[in-house]
């Protein structure tokens, strides 16, 4: 194993090497995952806590269903049921809660930055669960990870990115990891949801969707991040819809083993048809199964040192 990371805030602070190392430490959880009880003791001691400044369904559960099957102790914090409502500040907050002994803290924030800000205030490995329009980088672990079992591997393979770029920290950490595993990444939207300049994007641009659906191995699809748009971009959803959504029509033009992603949550009916997600090529519920053997793997990389993997084989006895 290479030296430890101390955080995982963006891609960056993986790298290739970096990546394709989660990935092949998600192998073992993932057979971990499988047994009777998927449990093993590689973190026991550790805490993590949760620092969610924003709604959140996936990575939420599976960052704790990790840190539980690796045997972590956890500490909830719900900012709407926390003094942040009585004006805390997040100094103050992060201050507080490393106080009472935290090894890891998994933030996400709607202000882009704010996971490189913390490590000024605790000495705990941050993780980045989303930062503002800025990055999500165990999103795109996860997204590897699931291209990677379906399709062998990322190198050489096409990817379309469809939909509101603009505002997505999935995109920009998706963008990063697909290329440094050697993905080609072409997205599709219009002028008005890709961000003002894609200058350093290693990418290509479409503007039309059924130029290249016949071409890629994997579709990308996006929500339109409505919460983050402070104009109106497109001139209506049902247009959006038929321009950019996948629907069943163009869902049929795929080839066979083209993959439909997606990172959730859907709006069924805008970005993609009602039954597309029902689809055998569509691998958007083993997205979320992945997302919590891949943040097993983080969880590991960044608090395991000392742990070594023999050790993970070692199966949790069950409680007498
Ligand atoms: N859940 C992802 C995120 O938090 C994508 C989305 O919300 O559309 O960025
Ligand atoms: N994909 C994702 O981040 O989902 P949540 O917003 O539900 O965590």
């Amino acid at each position: 194993m290479s030296d430890p990371v101390a955080h995982l805030r963006g891609i960056d602070d993986l790298g290739a090497d970096g990546i394709r190392e989660i990935l092949s430490l998600s192998d073992h959880f993932l057979e971990v995952s499988s047994r009777r009880i998927p449990k093993v003791p590689a973190l026991r001691g550790r805490t993590v806590a949760w620092l969610f400044y924003e709604d959140s369904t996936r990575t939420r559960l599976s960052f704790e269903t990790a840190a539980k099957r690796l045997s972590a102790d956890t500490m909830n914090f719900s900012v709407s049921s926390s003094s942040v409502k009585k004006g805390e500040s997040l100094r103050d907050t992060v201050e507080t809660i490393s106080a009472m002994g935290v090894d890891a803290i998994v933030v996400r924030h709607r202000s882009a930055g704010v996971p490189w800000m913390l490590p000024r205030w605790t000495d705990a490995a941050i993780v980045n669960a989303g930062d503002g329009w800025h990055e999500h980088p165990t999103q795109a672990l996860l997204d590897c990870y699931t291209i990677t079992r379906r399709l062998g591997s990322l190198q050489g393979k096409r990817i379309a990115i469809i939909g509101d770029i603009k505002h997505s920290r999935v995109a920009r950490s998706n963008v990063k990891a697909f290329v440094a595993l050697g993905a080609e990444v072409v997205l599709v939207a219009p002028p008005t949801l890709l961000p003002p300049s894609l200058e350093g994007w290693p990418v290509e641009v479409a503007t039309d969707l059924d130029d290249i659906i016949g071409g890629v191995e994997v579709v990308y699809l996006l929500r339109m991040q409505l919460e983050r748009q402070q104009e109106s971009l497109v001139p209506s959803l049902r247009e959006y819809t038929m321009r950019f959504g996948l629907t069943a029509d163009r869902a049929a033009r795929l080839g066979p083993d083209t993959l439909i992603m997606h990172p959730g949550p859907m709006n069924r009916g805008v970005e993609i048809a009602g039954d597309v997600p029902d689809l055998p090529n569509a691998v958007i519920t083993d997205q979320v199964s992945n997302g919590v053997v891949v943040r097993m793997a983080v969880l590991y990389r960044l608090l395991g040192s000392g742990v070594a993997l023999p050790a993970l084989v070692a199966e949790e006895a069950p409680d007498a």
